[in-house]
């Protein structure tokens, strides 16, 4: 039961929702400390993501709820990744979710998530609803900033798993491979890959040719005795499709990606002469305590976003761009993935370096630089 308890203050709501990543916790926490200090506002949690919004599930958070979180994994309010208000079961729950949230005298609603929550968050901003989105997901493939907070946890733990798959490769004398998340976009294989060292990685970007990967595999077990080779889950042969392990139609994002590791170990075996593994990281990148960068970032996202909402700047998302804090209209960020550009400083360092993507188009960049202006 909600109660109002400070007259005069605001009244925010704050949801996370989608697929659960580190540092939600840490963005819940500033973002209510902020709020209960600078503006003297009552903070509601809306449990389960917008699931809680449509069955009616909320709860006043307190400062001492909020307090000390920032380690914890996870979500203290639940998420949901499959109820959209818009396609709820079959059917458009928004104008319920919008009358609930007259009831409950919100002022605005801090929605902490990925695409698929900051999308609904804009559709529901057409309704009348007061909304500031944060950027969450250990995807990074949010459009208009550089970074998404739970990216660099995944990103050290896949490095962790690498760096432990290569003993066990090393002593075996085998090419393992490691399939990571990210759905369509190769960020986490990326980042993941270079630090733990990938010989290969591939990328949803572009599709590759195993005929390539097949190479400079033979040619590590030639040199080396092992070979690593990095896989994003959203990644495909040129002459293929993704792997997709589940379809769940009422979901925003109804096609749950997996499999592509296993794929590919049958693949090369046609063409490589050594024993292969395959490993799936799954959900231990999204889950446990994140990483001190996490735990900052998402402090500064919420923090900034009680700013925003403390000064009635509405239906925008808050961005990371140049190393700075800023905010775009949430319709910028709707309904787009930002994927990796082929100039991207990262691709472009591991392209030099002779890390495979399976593809031609990636081959020697021109390695421009730059002289800092005195
Ligand atoms: O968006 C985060 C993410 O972990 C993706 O990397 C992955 O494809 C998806 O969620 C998995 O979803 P679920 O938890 O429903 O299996």
């Amino acid at each position: 039961m909600v109660s109002r308890s400070q007259i005069n203050g605001l009244r925010v709501a704050v949801l996370t929702g989608g697929g659960d990543c580190p540092g939600l916790n840490a963005a819940i926490r500033s973002v209510a400390k902020t709020l209960m200090l600078t503006a003297n506002a009552e903070i509601i949690g809306i449990e389960d993501g917008f699931l809680g919004f449509i069955e009616r599930r909320v709860r006043t958070l307190s400062y001492q709820e909020c307090s000390g979180i920032q380690s914890l994994g996870g979500t203290i309010i639940g998420t949901n990744n499959r109820a959209n208000p818009f396609d709820y079961k079959g059917k458009d729950c928004s104008a319920q979710v919008k009358q609930y949230y007259d009831e409950l005298g919100l002022d605005a609603l801090v929605v902490i998530g990925g695409d698929g929550s900051l999308s609904i968050g804009y559709e529901l901003t057409k309704l009348g609803m007061n909304i500031v989105g944060v950027p969450k997901t250990i995807d990074n493939d949010l459009m208009c900033t550089e970074r998404t907070f739970g990216f660099d946890t995944a990103v050290s733990i896949v490095t962790e798993a690498i760096d432990r798959l290569r003993t066990t490769g090393q002593s075996h004398k085998r090419i393992m491979i490691v399939e990571t998340m990210g759905r369509n976009a190769g960020w986490i294989a990326l980042h993941g890959g270079i630090a733990g060292g990938a010989d290969s990685i591939l990328i949803p970007e572009h599709p590759y040719d195993i005929k390539q990967v097949a190479k400079v595999c033979q040619e590590r077990m030639g040199a080396l005795h092992f070979s690593i080779v990095v896989v994003a889950e959203g990644a495909r042969p040129a002459d293929g499709d993704i792997c997709v392990r589940e379809t769940i139609s009422d979901s925003p994002e109804p096609k749950r990606l997996g499999g592509i590791g296993e794929q590919l170990k049958h693949e090369l075996s046609a063409y490589v002469d050594a024993e292969i593994r395959a490993t799936t990281l799954g959900h231990t990148q999204r889950g446990g305590s994140p990483t001190s960068f996490d735990r900052i970032f998402a402090t500064n996202l919420g923090s900034y976003a009680a700013r925003l909402v403390a000064n009635q700047q509405f239906n925008c998302a808050v961005i990371l761009k140049g190393n700075r804090l800023s905010h775009v209209p949430l319709e910028r960020v709707a309904n787009k993935t930002r994927f990796i550009p082929d100039d991207d400083l990262t691709l472009q360092t591991a392209v030099s370096m002779g890390i495979c993507f399976g593809t031609d188009a990636l081959v020697h960049p021109n390695i421009s630089t730059t002289n800092e202006p005195e």
